[in-house]
């Protein structure tokens, strides 16, 4: 029996540069703050999500994670590796894609990419985040780890915290510098003041907030109680994966920390370095106002991000309304379309019947696979 609501179309095909044309009709700063409208939206309605850590394969140089979401309507998940050697070898350090589905019947309405996407929706995640627990009037960020990820952070924070002057460190001269050309001349960030740094403690030295976004798989402390002034709030991006932090633990201990989803953080963030009873807040309940965000001026606030699937889930729907609005993509046929849905052999049915040679037939000998091909074609 057939569904009449059923879904019958093409499934829509994303690609970065697809996602790159969404950016540029929608304009960086809009799709910033449409993104992070979404992204509020879903974690207002925290309760309706079917939620889970997310299914990580280790390997010694890194990991490859599934991501799955869904609510009463929609169901998304989330292919992404982290291999911080892959920049050695002409590869992205984080490389992503994921698909939309109707919960109602399964079908897959989007597949996209989610490399630029995963990018934006970090940083807009983090700025979030911070609206919620740095200082009010923070105007300057400290931004160690200068990568694929880092433009993305500077320019969120920009346009959705007002931050003002970025300071710049990476122990590698020449992603720093990239970074500085991408910001410089930028009508994005063209109010913003960049600094070159010459170590993380000096890029703290008089900042509002530090974001972390660097790339190693190891227990690093980038961040040490040394670098800690009054009032500081940490957005540690890069330590999430076992075995792979950022952040010294007693800076953890000098904080107020928060979390995306507990369960995932407590193995996957900074926060794997603390026993179980190590107290944290769920950034959902911050935002729905349940729970105190920042307690004070001089309190250290650490947002410990590992990145949670409904970020991503967020990240689709609104690439997904945007793209149809726009009519940007390819309609794929990537599910079958069948005139009788339970016959799907009809696809590698022969389109003439094979005729089947007698037993001896005219040569004599037992027919061959090469017979019954000859005596079709
Ligand atoms: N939390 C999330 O939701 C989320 C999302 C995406 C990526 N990430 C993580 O963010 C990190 C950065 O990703 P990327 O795509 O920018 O990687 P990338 O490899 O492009 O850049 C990472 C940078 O960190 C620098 N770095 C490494 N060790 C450093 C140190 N000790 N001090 C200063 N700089 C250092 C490297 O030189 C490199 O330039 C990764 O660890 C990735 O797993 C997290």
């Amino acid at each position: 029996m057939t569904t009449p609501h059923l879904p019958r179309q093409n499934t829509l095909f994303l690609s970065p540069q697809d996602v790159a044309n969404i950016v540029g009709r929608v304009g960086l700063a809009a799709t910033l703050h449409g993104m992070a409208t979404y992204i509020r939206q879903d974690f207002l309605r925290w309760q309706d999500f079917d939620k889970s850590a997310r299914l990580a394969a280790h390997s010694p140089d890194g990991v490859i994670e599934l991501m799955p979401i869904a609510d009463a309507n929609t169901y998304t998940f989330k292919y992404v590796n982290g291999h911080p050697k892959n920049t050695a070898l002409g590869l992205p350090t984080v490389m992503a894609f994921g698909v939309l589905a109707d919960v109602a019947s399964g079908f897959p309405l989007l597949i996209s990419e989610l490399t630029l996407t995963t990018a934006l929706r970090t940083a807009v995640t983090s700025a979030v985040a911070a609206l919620e627990l740095a200082r009010p009037g923070s105007r300057v960020m400290a931004l160690i780890g200068n990568g694929a990820q880092s433009e993305f952070q500077a320019l969120a924070f920009h346009h959705l915290v007002g931050i003002k002057e970025i300071r710049l460190f990476d122990v590698d001269a020449g992603a720093s510098a990239k970074l500085l050309r991408n910001l410089q001349n930028n009508p994005d960030a063209a109010s913003m003041r960049v600094v070159l740094c010459n170590s993380t403690a000096e890029a703290v030295r008089g900042s509002d907030i530090v974001t972390t976004v660097t790339a190693d798989k190891t227990n690093a402390t980038i961040i040490t109680p040394d670098m800690l002034t009054a009032g500081l709030h940490i957005n540690g991006v890069g330590g999430d994966c076992p075995g792979k932090t950022e952040i010294h633990a007693d800076v953890l201990r000098a904080a107020k920390v928060f979390v995306e989803y507990e369960p995932q953080t407590r193995v996957e963030g900074d926060l794997q370095q603390m026993g179980a009873d190590f107290g944290v807040t769920e950034l959902w309940q911050v935002l729905a106002g349940n729970k105190t965000g920042r307690d004070n001026d001089t309190q250290i606030t650490f947002f410990d991000s590992v990145g949670f699937a409904m970020e991503d889930f967020s990240a689709l729907r609104y690439v997904h309304d945007l793209a149809q609005s726009l009519q940007i993509g390819a309609a794929i046929p990537l599910i079958p379309t069948l005139a009788d849905p339970k016959d799907l052999y009809q696809l590698i049915k022969p389109a003439t019947p094979i005729k089947v040679a007698s037993s001896a037939g005219a040569t004599g000998r037992a027919p061959t696979a090469r017979d019954a091909l000859e005596t079709t074609a």
